[in-house]
């Protein structure tokens, strides 16, 4: 039986220990166990974070093994190597690629049933390839997708703006990569198109202001790495936001990464795409509506993704 109180974060660099610690600080789950290929640092982890339990929430954090995650019911996967100064997403994936296919041979035999969110990059490759090797039901094999690309839209446009960000809607949607793109068609605040908002509130927001914030968008993780040598604070939000929908049966809407059957002429590759999630995993990928030349960048995104999967001898 699955239990969906427990949950399994597999690397516990900067990105896993962060996600761990923002899962024992929520009070969502019961149990998390924590697996990482140096042993000893899944153990200090495991330690540092329960000794801040008795601060939050009843919840056993412990550095495990494979046979630990026998009923449990999400299994975060953030093992691997991550982007060094001027490094993309995409170079990572050879160096990866054979990390998650050792992860899945370890995991699947002990929990068939569980829900896979991968957050390694190349997110939306490895969770195309996640779904080929688990052999899981395609809903239940998620990536982080777009979902802290998003995020930090909605932050930059509410900055811009000086409106509240959770009442931008707006998402980033294709690769969680440099291919992304922003839907600026539909987005607004609060139902209040952008020109409208403009208009009641003397604010601008010109095509080469919204260019700019794509930009920045984009290039955050550029520039983060630049900065302090790797990103985890804002995916540790994002993945809690993640697993609250999933554990909580929400049926949020959130950017993730899927198996895309036929959206907007895509199919067989995993990207972004705007998912109604619930305990089962993927309930729904929404169509949101695109104009022609958005339908266009999210075509030429998914076709990037599918060329190297190609490459990688991943035919649909
Ligand atoms: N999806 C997103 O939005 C997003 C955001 C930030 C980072 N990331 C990605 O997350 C991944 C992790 O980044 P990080 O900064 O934590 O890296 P890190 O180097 O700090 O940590 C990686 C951890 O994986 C462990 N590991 C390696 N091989 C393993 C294996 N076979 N089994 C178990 N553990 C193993 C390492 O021991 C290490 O502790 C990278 O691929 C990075 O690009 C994704």
């Amino acid at each position: 039986m699955m239990n969906l109180q427990k949950c399994a974060v597999i690397g516990t660099g900067f990105v896993g220990a962060t996600v761990a610690y923002t899962l024992a600080t929520s009070g969502l789950f019961s149990e998390l166990v924590l697996l990482d290929a140096n042993r000893a640092k899944a153990e200090g982890e495991a330690a540092d974070i329960s000794h801040g339990v008795s601060f939050a929430q009843p919840c056993a954090v412990y550095a495990g093994d494979y046979q630990d995650l026998a009923d449990c019911g999400l299994v975060i996967i953030a093992a691997g190597a991550n982007q060094k100064p001027g490094e993309t997403r995409i170079d990572l994936l050879h160096r990866n690629q054979a990390i998650l296919q050792s992860i899945l041979g370890a995991v699947v035999p002990v929990c068939p049933d569980c829900i896979l969110l991968i957050v390694s990059n190349p997110v939306d490759i490895l969770t195309y390839m996640a779904g080929k090797i688990s052999g899981l039901p395609a809903g239940r094999v998620i990536g982080s997708g777009t979902v802290l690309d998003t995020a930090r839209l909605k932050y930059l446009l509410g900055q811009h703006l000086r409106v509240d960000s959770r009442n931008v809607h707006a998402f980033i949607i294709g690769e969680h990569g440099d291919s992304e793109l922003a839907v600026w068609s539909s987005a607004n605040i609060s139902g209040v198109d952008l020109p409208d908002y403009c208009r009641v509130t003397g604010k601008r927001a010109t095509p080469e202001s919204l260019d700019e914030i794509y930009r920045s968008v984009r290039d955050s993780a550029y520039a983060i790495i630049e900065g302090k040598g790797a990103t985890y604070y804002g995916i540790g939000m994002a993945v809690l936001r993640i697993a609250r929908a999933i554990v909580r049966d929400e049926r949020s809407v959130l950017p993730v990464s899927s198996l895309v059957t036929g959206h907007y002429g895509v199919s067989e590759v995993c990207l972004g795409l705007p998912t109604v999630l619930g305990r089962n995993g993927v309930e729904a990928v929404l169509d949101i509506p695109l104009s022609y030349e958005e339908k266009k960048q999210l075509q030429s995104s998914a076709a990037k993704l599918r060329g190297l999967l190609d490459e990688m001898g991943l035919e649909g």
